[in-house]
């Protein structure tokens, strides 16, 4: 266990009384891995699914469930005063009732009440009481006040379909929590699915050589981490075997650009804001040898021919309302090159950068871009990190879908 006394953030993670109590457990060991200081708060009827003490072995500090059984007269408030954020994990339709209507009869609706930090529900309850009214009603506005909600089930919100009422997984809410701690907070991509491709093919000349090229994929993991954070539905297609996979975040392994290309393809088909991060290889091997090149044979002759333009199929093969967002990494003008790609490939942002400026491009930790969209003034960013680079343009990317904007 962590001491009280901790400097680390502090998640009040309150537990109501619902058969997804259970996920809350590893909700709490999740964050406490993380090195947040977790501190349970239980419904009498949340006990009723989960013990007290499994909360308190893998919490930072035993379960408080009433407001009357410690020495401090005001627990609630001390407890929503400590509280980074407070996470109600799951949030049944009575603990939402009494959180959208100001009610506190016992400690967790106290703490939400009392609540000065963001506050984060997993509501979790049957289909038939997340579709009543009054609940929607109550969700709907606890939204508007700003608490943060993580959609329960795999409903997408941009389509309308808000799933069974089954909790969230417990990686999708830590996710999430940790997005809301460590501050990309005001970027909400909750039930938007977003594609991203990352690292460089590789292009077989035989079985053992290839041509390939220097992207990391740093840029295109930061991109599913942030979205990943803000709430999205996040699959990266990578060619990239030594980076971790964001939590939550899934995986579909690629080497050639053909291989991208198919994967690219099949999941825009859902897909709200679709990132091609990655460095495409322009040209492939005609004939790829299916046995290895033997040096005695001398040096071959390889013929190279264009590999599909990924970026510009999505562009111009769009099936439904989406954002697509392309990359120009350049050794010229970037922004005259960024422009010119963004007609050509039909994309809404092209993210612009001149890879042989210090600080940016290919295996470097920050990034100085420029994000280019059609109609509007180029927004520049010297030297930020790749995360920052990441939240900036999905911040745009989210504005061009919600005001439909796009060619
Ligand atoms: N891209 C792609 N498919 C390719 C080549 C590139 O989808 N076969 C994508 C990249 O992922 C990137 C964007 O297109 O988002 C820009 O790639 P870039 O190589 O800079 O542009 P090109 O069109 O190849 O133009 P040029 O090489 O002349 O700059």
């Amino acid at each position: 266990m962590q001491t009280s006394g901790s400097t680390r953030k502090t998640v009040v993670l309150c537990i109501s009384g619902g058969i997804a109590a259970y996920k809350a457990v590893e909700v709490a060991r999740r964050l406490f891995d993380l090195g947040y200081h977790v501190v349970p708060v239980m419904t009498e009827d949340a006990k009723r699914f989960v013990g007290e003490t499994t909360f308190s072995a893998l919490s930072s500090e035993p379960v408080r469930s009433s407001l009357w059984d410690s020495k401090d007269p005001v627990p609630h408030t001390t407890l929503s005063r400590r509280a980074d954020l407070v996470l109600v994990a799951p949030a049944t339709a009575n603990i939402i009732s009494k959180f959208a209507n100001g009610a506190s009869d016992d400690l967790v609706s106290a703490v939400l009440i009392a609540a000065t930090s963001k506050v984060l529900i997993a509501p979790a309850m049957h289909s038939e009481m997340w579709d009543n009214a009054a609940v929607k009603r109550n969700v709907e506005f606890l939204a508007s006040t700003g608490v943060v909600v993580v959609e329960p089930g795999v409903g997408r919100l941009a389509g309308g379909d808000f799933g069974a009422g089954r909790m969230a997984e417990p990686h999708e809410i830590v996710a999430r929590a940790v997005g809301l701690l460590e501050g990309v907070s005001d970027l909400d991509l909750s039930g938007l699915e977003v594609v991203v491709s990352a690292g460089g093919t590789r292009e077989a000349i035989d079985p053992v050589r290839f041509i390939g090229n220097r992207s990391s994929g740093r840029q295109g993991y930061a991109f599913a981490e942030v979205a990943q954070m803000a709430g999205a539905n996040v699959t990266l297609v990578s060619t990239v075997e030594n980076l971790p996979v964001p939590s939550g975040a899934k995986m579909v392994k690629v080497e050639s650009a053909s291989d991208m290309s198919s994967a690219m393809k099949e999941l825009a088909k859902t897909a709200d804001i679709v990132i091609m991060a990655a460095a495409v290889a322009d040209f492939r091997v005609e004939e790829q040898r299916s046995e290895k090149i033997k040096k005695a044979d001398g040096p071959p002759e390889i013929r190279l021919v264009h590999t599909e333009d990924i970026l510009a199929y999505l562009g111009q093969n769009r099936s439904h309302r989406q954002v697509v967002v392309g990359f120009a990494a350049e050794t010229g003008d970037p922004e005259e090159y960024a422009r010119a790609k963004l007609d050509r490939k039909g994309a809404d942002i092209i993210v612009g950068n001149d890879v042989t400026a210090p600080g940016a491009g290919f295996g470097t930790e920050t990034n100085s871009v420029l994000i280019v969209e059609r109609d509007r003034d180029v927004t520049f960013l010297e030297r930020v990190s790749k995360k920052k680079v990441a939240e900036a343009v999905l911040a745009r990317a989210l504005e061009i879908l919600r005001s439909g904007l796009r060619i």
